[in-house]
């Protein structure tokens, strides 16, 4: 089992991020996102988290603001919108862990609501919950069962319900 800490991006670890999700995607759309992402207003390098096991970056998650169009007005949310583990050391619980640590930092830092589209299985297994059946909804097709929402402080997601508004370039990625 490697051994790792868990923190936040520095701009030193711009690159290794890039490699960390080209080797773990298969192909560098992923990681030029992030890029792309990193340019936008709304990119917290605070939520741009790595797994350093001795200063080699193995693994990396972000967090991208969004906002949900909801009928009481615009909610400022997260979505959890990228997650990758270097091949070579995928099934150590890593992934996990890292999804553990970025939502208590997001928690940390104020945020209330996290967003994801992803594994059904996987994301309950943190608290996400179907998002469709509370009126949430994306802009792209999406199997209702993939779309999921987690209130990071009690009661969050209370009346919260409407159109998830994510960066141009992560929502076209997910429409793929
Ligand atoms: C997905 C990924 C980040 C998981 O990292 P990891 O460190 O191997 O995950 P863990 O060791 O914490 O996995 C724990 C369990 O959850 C499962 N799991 C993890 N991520 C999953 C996902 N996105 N979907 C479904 N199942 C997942 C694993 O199979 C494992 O199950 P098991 O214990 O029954 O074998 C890694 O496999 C990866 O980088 N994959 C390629 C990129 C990708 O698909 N990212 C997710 C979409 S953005």
């Amino acid at each position: 089992m490697a051994s790792y800490i868990v923190r936040s991006e520095l701009p030193v670890d711009h690159p290794h991020i890039f490699e960390v999700n080209v080797q773990a995607f298969g192909e560098d759309e992923e990681a030029r996102l992030i890029d792309t992402l990193r340019e936008s207003d709304a990119f917290d390098p605070a939520l741009s988290i790595v797994a350093d096991h001795n200063d080699t970056i193995i693994g990396h998650i972000l967090f991208q603001p969004v906002t949900i169009d909801s009928t009481n007005g615009n909610v400022p949310a997260l979505a959890l919108a990228l997650l990758s583990v270097h091949p070579e050391y995928q099934g150590q619980g890593i992934g996990s862990a890292l999804v553990e640590e970025g939502l208590r930092e997001c928690r940390r830092l104020g945020n209330r609501i996290c967003i994801v589209v992803g594994h059904p299985n996987y994301y309950p297994l943190f608290g996400f919950m179907s998002a469709r059946e509370q009126g949430i909804s994306v802009q792209f097709p999406c199997p209702d069962e993939s779309l999921m929402a987690l209130s990071l402080v009690p009661g969050a997601l209370d009346g919260v319900g409407g159109m998830v508004r994510y960066h141009p370039a992560l929502s076209s990625i997910m429409e793929n």
